[in-house]
């Protein structure tokens, strides 16, 4: 009699352990290198919605995915968000990340936006686009990216440095279009055209341009916006001074890339990250993507801001987003040669 009570309350305790392992709080661990108070905000939102907590460790991409490599079967991280899909290409190269499964993200985000083997989802998307000098240059002389090699353009071009993964990202998609002979050739065209060694980020190619330094800068689009919304006075007015030109649209379309997200490899929230991203790729979290951030939407339900309205539609360059990771290492070799600094 002793015994069968003491296996009674031994199953009374068991279930009550399990019955609370079950109601123990639920979580998400996000490595990211994305700083923006959008994303914050978002997974608040998402912590309101469905009491999934959210944790956040923010640093850059190359670092968050060494850590992510060092700490193997122990890392504590679920997802990994970064901007330029060059990233969570080599984050799934290195074996870091794994495929989800979800007909909500399917539904939300169009084929093209996502990765083939589904290692990757985008969450959103910029373009890289030609801003010029609203008073000197005038729209109807742009057309390519490669148009900005002619001899006219010499001394004129503004844009950051070649170590930066944009930029890695646009020539990989020329290596990935027009192959690597012509991919250099357009690297070293533009070297030859550059109004100064690069420096600084995409907002101060914008500065520089607004000063005089040169005519035309290559840049994405949601730094306009963050221009023109910017708490510093100056800034703003240097939003007002430039305009933005989608350049290749009568050949093979402007060249944009992603902010994604992709579940890692080793994280035991797996299924509360698919929810996030679920979330994040809905149609809440992405009009504030778009209204807070300047980014496109990847939900094709969502409209994008009247900023990025106001900037025009434009044909997207037709390419598959993987390749601008694929051809990351021969995109660094090319400007190394053509000497981009
Ligand atoms: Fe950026």
């Amino acid at each position: 009699m002793k015994k069968i009570l003491s296996i009674i309350i031994l199953a009374v305790l068991l279930v009550s352990v399990v019955g609370c392992g079950s109601e123990e709080e639920k979580m998400v661990n996000i490595y990211t290198d994305r700083h923006y108070d959008t994303d914050q905000a978002l997974y608040d939102k998402f912590t309101e919605e469905t009491g999934i907590v959210v944790n956040v460790v923010t640093a850059g991409s190359d670092e968050l995915l060494e850590r992510l490599s060092a700490e193997g079967e122990d890392t504590e991280a679920d997802l990994i968000v970064t901007s330029d899909v060059g990233r969570l290409y080599r984050a799934g190269k290195m074996d870091l990340t794994k495929a989800f499964d979800s007909n909500t993200i399917e539904a939300n985000v169009p084929e093209h936006l996502r990765a083939t083997d589904n290692l990757w989802t985008a969450l959103t998307v910029r373009a890289r686009v030609i801003t010029y000098a609203l008073d000197r240059v005038d729209p109807n002389t742009l057309s390519t990216y490669e148009a900005l090699t002619e001899p006219e353009w010499e001394g004129r071009v503004l844009v950051r440095s070649s170590g930066n993964i944009y930029n890695q990202s646009l020539l990989a998609s020329f290596i990935a279009l027009n192959g690597e002979e012509e991919a250099k050739e357009w690297a070293q065209g533009l070297v030859a055209n550059l109004a100064r060694t690069p420096k600084g980020n995409d907002r101060d190619q914008m500065k520089a341009l607004v000063a005089g330094e040169g005519d035309v800068a290559i840049v994405n689009t949601y730094y306009v916006g963050k221009l023109l919304n910017s708490s510093d006075e100056v800034e703003v007015q240097v939003g007002e001074q430039i305009g933005v030109f989608f350049p290749n649209q009568g050949t093979n379309g402007t060249h944009i890339n992603i902010s994604g997200a992709a579940l890692t490899k080793y994280g035991a929230n797996s299924e509360a990250a698919i929810e996030l991203l679920e979330f994040l790729t809905g149609e809440e979290a992405q009009n504030d993507y778009a209204s807070a951030n300047y980014e496109y939407p990847v939900n094709e339900a969502v409209e994008p801001s009247d900023l990025l309205k106001s900037f025009g539609e434009f044909k997207v360059q037709n390419i598959d987003l993987s390749l601008l990771g694929e051809y990351n290492d021969e995109a660094v070799k090319l400007f190394n040669e053509v000497g981009w600094q």
